[in-house]
């Protein structure tokens, strides 16, 4: 048997890096187990958009636990350069959600009304943007919806977590968590762990435990394909978002382009049709991209729960293991509120009953139907 450890997280995506993170500061002993390399699954094909606006579709619950996560990351900036180096890349901007007609400017009414977005009309935005298509009526534009690169974050906090005495055990494949008493045997092809608490935060395959630890749960992979081209001379400052399709301006010289949304396919390689699909929207919003250079193109798998919202919190029948899975479009967003909520779950503080609720694993519905 090899060491012990308070807590094991199974999964070393952005979501298993920020528990490990949050839960190694407050000196507990934590390893994360993760059968590939730290952030090489859904979190590396993200665009990093922290869309706690833009991706709004519940005001009630989502959107006061995105905010916290939201503006959780300003903090975080500061905090894992200092600790690692790491520059998690937040670029200001903000997004435009464009309206191209009176119906999409109605539809985004709702949002206006928070104070955090201002209704912008398409002559102003044409000054700031040049390039936009001149087929919109104006866009909902938050500022404070910026973005990171996912990748930098996930390393930062797996780096920020071994500072603080965490062990990262990359390409190590959990294949079964067993009781053993009131701790916990942790199986993999490296050998065994003992541990006193399981989180899984193993994305969409996170499936494969709930079936193990017998529970009905269940995710779907749906997969987006991106890709991303070289700016050439356009200089965009703002990201654009419509209809599930974006472009996002890194600072390394190009621009992500997403994304579409395949359901229930487990394949993690673009394809032609979804390549097709992205350029003709981002078209359709900076009609220069036509004549830019391809850079790359990739897929991941967006971990999908029945409702749209993540699984986090305790096994209905077991509190030494938690899950903290099924972030969907939203895990780069939401992955410092969930490694704050789990570390609050571990340590017995108080957590805001809505989201406790909300996002419990035995919430009703609890299968796709
Ligand atoms: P993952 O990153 O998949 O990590 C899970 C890890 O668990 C993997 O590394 C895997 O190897 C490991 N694992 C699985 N099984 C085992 C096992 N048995 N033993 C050990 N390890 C195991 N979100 C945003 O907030 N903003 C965005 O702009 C955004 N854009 C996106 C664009 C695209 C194209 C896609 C596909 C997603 C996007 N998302 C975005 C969503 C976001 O990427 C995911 O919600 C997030 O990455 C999920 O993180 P995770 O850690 O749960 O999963
Ligand atoms: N949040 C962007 C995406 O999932 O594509």
């Amino acid at each position: 048997m090899e060491k012990f450890y308070d807590v094991a997280v199974i999964g070393g995506g952005i979501i298993g890096s920020s528990i490990a993170y949050y839960l190694a500061k407050e000196k507990i002993s934590v390893a994360v187990f993760e059968s590939n390399q730290i952030g090489g699954k859904t979190t590396s094909a993200a665009a990093g958009m922290l869309g706690a606006h833009s991706e709004c579709e519940d005001l009630e619950t989502f959107y006061p636990f995105a905010r916290r996560s939201q503006q959780s990351y300003s903090i975080l900036e500061q905090e894992l350069k200092e600790l690692t180096g790491i520059d998690i890349r937040r670029t200001e901007g903000g997004i435009y959600k464009l309206a191209f007609d009176e119906r999409e400017k109605r539809q985004l009414r709702v949002l206006c009304t928070l104070k955090t977005v201002e209704w912008q009309d398409a002559r102003y935005i044409r000054q700031t943007e040049p390039a936009i298509t001149t087929e919109i009526v104006g866009a909902a534009y938050i500022e404070e919806d910026v973005h990171v690169l996912p990748q930098a974050v996930c390393r930062g906090f797996s780096q920020g977590a071994q500072v603080y005495g965490a062990a990262v055990h990359e390409y190590t494949h959990v294949y079964d968590i067993q009781k053993n008493g009131s701790t916990f045997i942790i199986k993999t092809q490296a050998g065994q762990y003992e541990v006193g608490r399981v989180v899984v935060a193993s994305g969409v395959w996170s499936n494969a435990f709930f079936q193990r630890l017998r529970l009905q749960n269940r995710m779907i992979p749906v997969k987006g394909e991106c890709l991303s081209v070289w700016k050439e001379g356009i200089n965009l400052k703002h990201t654009l978002f419509h209809e599930h399709c974006y472009i996002v301006p890194r600072n390394d010289g190009t621009l992500v382009i997403g994304a579409t949304m395949v359901e229930n396919d487990w394949s993690e390689k673009p394809t032609i049709g979804g390549m097709e699909q992205m350029i003709a929207k981002a078209k359709t919003m900076l009609p220069a991209i036509e004549g830019m250079k391809v850079a790359s193109f990739w897929a991941g798998l967006r971990p999908q729960t029945f409702d749209g919202r993540p699984f986090i919190g305790f096994h209905p029948e077991d509190d030494g293991i938690l899950f903290a899975a099924g972030h969907f479009r939203n895990g780069i967003l939401l992955a410092p509120a969930t490694g704050q909520m789990i570390r609050d779950f571990i340590l017995q503080r108080e957590i805001n009953e809505n989201w406790v609720k909300a996002f419990k694993i035995d919430r009703k519905h609890h299968v796709f139907v």
